[in-house]
């Protein structure tokens, strides 16, 4: 069977679902391996490279996907209605792997099911043990965290460590992060590691012991509600409008004293908690420094904007894109983990073809599509 790493064209867009170490692990298993010519470049893993590893190299996308029995995306694939239509190259019978979004892209279901393409997804990995390994919300997030503090670290025009010398004292950096998730902790870490004063909040207690492991404090509005905010999958509901002003207050209270915030707070299915008003941003230093990794969601903070950093009453508020895109190299090579560990799963043990579980939990977890038909059962219900 053969598997194909189409270049991805979305804006903002970087990394390549394979590198050159995948291929290799691909060959292993059994499979061909077929990648779209410069797919790798923009995240510095050239074509040779892809070419030594055993890969064959294919100069367009339609001659890339026409035999293609497993397509390996970071994106979804384009659509006919964004003016390129890589969704309708994929060949019937396909199997097609990748970050899909399919509560943002409903309509793109429709498509692989009329195409008779199998889609799987894999932001809808469960976050069970087993799938750890397969979990690329959580490799991404890590990255993201990481490259959120090198951005505040750019715009920011003092140091992040204390510093005694000769001319005098410099004072080390407070950073506040909201949400203490995977994005959140590496941010701490990130910042700790860089000399910061680091304090944190979240919704869920639990998060308390993990901040705190990190050396940074921990704020919340602790109370009854904040018993129940974490779900079974770990993450956080939205709250009550009484705990939103509790927490409002708790927040303009201490970023005041801030120089930089890390803003990384999301709820699974809806728009981004707002918890930075613009009357808090008018209480911060001049020179302080938003980061919104929200920004796509809606964003944590009132004023960022996607795509752009806003200079807001003395405070800068960096609302990048796509931010694991920022880190190409990296988020590409974990992210192709990633891949190869789910393709493992669902691979037989020899002669490169696929031998799909179809009742395995995960399988069943990202399966959007089959058989000419929407299966997911979050999806299925809507049509
Ligand atoms: P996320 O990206 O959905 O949210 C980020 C953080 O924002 C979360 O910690 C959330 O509690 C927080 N948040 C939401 N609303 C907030 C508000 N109003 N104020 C302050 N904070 C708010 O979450 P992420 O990073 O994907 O992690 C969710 C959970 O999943 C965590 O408990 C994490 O430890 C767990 N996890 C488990 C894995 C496993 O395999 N067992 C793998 C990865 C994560």
């Amino acid at each position: 069977m053969k598997i194909a790493i189409p270049k991805e064209r979305r804006p903002y867009e970087r990394r390549v679902a394979a590198t050159p170490d995948a291929v290799k692990k691909y060959r292993a298993l059994g499979y061909d391996v077929a990648v779209e010519a410069g797919a790798g470049a923009e995240a510095s893993y050239p074509d040779d490279q892809y070419g030594a590893a055993g890969a064959t190299i294919v100069p367009d996308t339609a001659l890339l996907l026409r035999d293609a029995d497993i397509v390996l995306k970071v994106q979804r694939p384009m659509n006919e209605g964004e003016g390129r239509n890589e969704a309708g190259l994929i060949k019937q019978g396909a199997l097609l792997i990748g970050m899909l979004n399919p509560y943002g892209a409903r309509g793109d279901l429709d498509i692989y099911a009329s195409g008779h393409v199998t889609a799987m997804s894999m932001e809808l990995i469960p976050r069970i043990t087993r799938a750890q390994s397969m979990d690329v919300l959580s490799s991404q997030s890590n990255l993201a965290g990481y490259k959120s503090v090198l951005d505040a670290a750019e715009q920011f025009g003092r140091a992040f460590p204390m510093m005694m010398t000769a001319a005098g004292t410099v004072p080390p950096a407070r950073v506040m992060v909201m949400g203490a998730g995977v994005a959140g902790l590496q941010a701490i870490a990130t910042a700790r590691r860089l000399g910061a004063i680091v304090s944190a909040t979240d919704v869920r207690p639990v998060a308390r012991e993990q901040v705190e492991s990190l050396g940074a404090t921990f704020v919340m509005v602790d109370n009854e509600e904040t018993k129940a905010a974490e779900t079974q999958g770990g993450y956080a509901k939205e709250m009550s409008d009484d705990y939103k002003r509790q927490q409002a207050a708790l927040i303009a209270e201490t970023i005041k004293k801030q120089d930089v915030v890390i803003c990384t707070a999301l709820i699974p299915g809806r728009a981004a908690p707002k918890l930075v008003t613009e009357d808090m941003l008018r209480t911060m230093k001049p020179g302080s420094v938003v980061v919104d990794l929200a920004v796509e969601q809606g964003g944590n903070c009132a004023l960022s904007e996607a795509g752009k950093v806003v200079d807001a009453h003395g405070v800068k508020i960096v609302g990048h894109r796509n931010v694991p895109s920022r880190i190409a190299v990296d988020a590409s090579a974990l992210y192709a983990r990633n891949l190869v560990n789910f393709v493992t799963l669902i691979s037989a043990k020899d002669g490169g073809r696929l031998a799909v579980d179809w009742a395995d939990d995960i399988v069943r977890a990202v399966t959007l599509t089959r058989d000419g038909g929407i299966v997911h059962p979050q999806f299925v219900q809507n049509v």
